[in-house]
């Protein structure tokens, strides 16, 4: 089966109101005959500003949510809820980011009750999962994707794993400008399929997404894209600017 490429840029903590403004009416105009589908995940104070540029545009765009708490609501100071990203008009939201975990304390456990909170309010998650340097060079790779994938994905049907996409990222390509070569994105992303076919079957390994980020360029993005499970990326610094994150969307097609 022929999945759609999905390309989605991660803003990070970067631009305020009126930069993702400017932002937005950039891509609006440069993405408006994409093949791929593409998203983009703003700050949380940007999404409202977004999401009516987006609409006032009629733009096909989707909108991510960088995070959410599992909870609908409650005493959870400075946190976001997956019921609240529904309701600004997010489509999806990106959980278990590389970042969230090591800078922010999130568990493999943490993970799955997010994009359990996700599937419920109708969101589409992207769950992020990758090795660090050290654990690549301890051979470890696969041994720690699997276990955020299965641990991600505990408890949910074959019907809530078609639902989602996952993000290769390995954490040493992230910002670092050295991005895992072809041929290791294609190594794992297969293992991933091939995982995704035990745990939700054969329909589901069909059609979830396997993004690739970390380190995404314009100059790679084609080679990348080019592989037989690499059906998307997630970039983050390359999202920042309109014609470089165009340029990605356009290789993917
Ligand atoms: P990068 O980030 O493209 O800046 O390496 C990717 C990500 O963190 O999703």
């Amino acid at each position: 089966m022929a999945r759609r490429k999905f390309v989605c840029g991660n803003w990070k903590m970067h631009k305020t109101g009126q930069e993702a403004l400017q932002l937005v009416k950039d891509l609006v105009q440069r993405l408006s005959g994409a093949s791929a589908q593409v998203g983009i995940a703003p700050p949380f104070t940007a999404v409202a500003q977004v999401k009516w540029a987006l609409s006032q545009a009629r733009s096909p765009l989707q909108l991510f949510g960088q995070n959410c708490h599992h909870e609908k609501q409650g005493a959870f100071t400075g946190e976001v809820s997956a019921l609240m990203l529904k309701d600004a008009g997010c489509d999806g939201v990106i959980l278990g980011h590389s970042e969230r975990r090591q800078l922010f304390g999130e568990t493999d456990e943490g993970v799955a009750r997010k994009v359990k909170a996700a599937l419920a309010e109708g969101l589409h998650p992207i769950v992020c999962v990758g090795e660090t340097l050290q654990e690549r060079e301890a051979g470890r790779t696969w041994e720690v994707v699997s276990r955020q994938m299965r641990a991600g994905l505990a408890g949910l049907d074959t019907g809530a794993v078609q639902k989602l996409t996952i993000a290769y990222e390995p954490v040493w390509a992230i910002g670092t400008g050295r991005n895992a070569t072809a041929a290791q994105a294609q190594e794992v992303h297969g293992q991933i399929r091939g995982l995704l076919r035990e745990l939700g079957g054969a329909a589901a390994a069909d059609a979830v997404r396997i993004q690739y980020g970390g380190s995404v360029k314009p100059d790679n993005a084609a080679e990348l894209l080019g592989q037989p499970d690499v059906d998307g990326a997630l970039v983050g610094g390359a999202s920042l600017k309109a014609e470089d994150f165009a340029k990605i969307v356009e290789a993917a097609r």
